[in-house]
């Protein structure tokens, strides 16, 4: 049985489909079968990450309209043989997949992978609506930023509304020189305030975006630093107890109060 985990987030441009994409790369790399599904309907962009832009024949659209069986739409990049991605139609909008089924295709792909990962679109509209009901753990992507924490809490609220599983919290863009400044909260006190357990803290890194520029995930990417992040992340969302960094901040509080959002 796969353990499911729907990557979300209030605000776009976030590092979603950078940490799914990633996520995905190390747990096939760790030989369990992982699934990626490109849930950004409309804006598929998890292909492009894996380098398998050109081989996309069927993708999610095809598989609600039922023109294939879900196994064959899947993709296998080369050379990792635990890895397949279900593509993201381009021509369809996020509400003409509903979450019946989005779920009917989580349970028959349940079975045969040990990962399911869902990169989901950004917001709180039709494409959150679509998640809910799923069984998948949430994880909330945020920038550590009030402008995007506000919209982390937000979207936060409106899963403890609808019932669902309490979500994790993954900050991405951690700057520990900033941090050090006073300039950044520290992640901890982040997830602390918006109540979320802290999955994972991902540094902001050029590597990142090199990575991108090559096809490649930011698991691939040349800073080791991001690379351990990725595995400390991908250990926590399984349940391992892998500590946080520490970070050194100056004496006085964040701004004139802590985390403001
Ligand atoms: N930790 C990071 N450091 C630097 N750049 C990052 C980081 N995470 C993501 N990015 C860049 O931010 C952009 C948006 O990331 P993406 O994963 O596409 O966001 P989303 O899926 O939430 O819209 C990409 O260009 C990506 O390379
Ligand atoms: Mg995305």
């Amino acid at each position: 049985m796969a353990r499911i985990f729907s990557i979300m987030s209030g605000k776009g441009g976030v590092g979603k489909s950078t940490l799914s994409s990633s996520l995905a790369m190390y747990f096939a790399g760790q030989g369990m079968n992982t699934l990626l599904i490109d849930g950004d309907i409309g804006l598929r962009c998890a292909d492009l990450m894996l380098n398998v832009q050109d081989r996309v024949v069927f993708d999610l659209g095809d598989v609600k309209e039922r023109l294939c069986p879900a196994n064959q739409a899947l993709i296998h990049p080369t050379g990792i043989p635990h890895l397949s991605l279900l593509a993201a139609p381009q021509m369809m909008k996020p509400s003409d997949i509903k979450s019946k089924e989005i779920n009917k295709l989580l349970e028959a792909m349940q079975e045969e992978q040990d990962i399911i990962l869902l990169d989901a679109p950004a917001g709180i509209g039709r494409g959150l609506k679509n998640l809910l009901g799923a069984p998948a753990a949430p994880v909330i992507v945020a920038t550590p930023d009030d402008v995007c924490l506000r919209d982390a809490e937000k979207m936060g609220m409106l899963l403890q509304e609808k019932g669902e599983m309490h979500p994790w919290l993954v900050l991405n863009r951690v700057n520990k020189k900033w941090i050090r400044k006073g300039e950044m909260p520290t992640p901890q006190a982040i997830a602390m305030n918006l109540d979320m357990p802290l999955a994972g803290v991902i540094p902001e890194s050029d590597a990142i975006y090199r990575a991108l520029l090559r096809h490649q995930t930011a698991y691939e990417c040349d800073d080791v630093a991001v690379r351990q992040a990725i595995e400390n992340t991908a250990s926590r969302l399984l349940g391992a107890d892998t500590p946080l960094p520490v970070y050194k901040t100056p004496r006085r509080l964040f701004g004139k109060g802590g985390v403001a959002f």
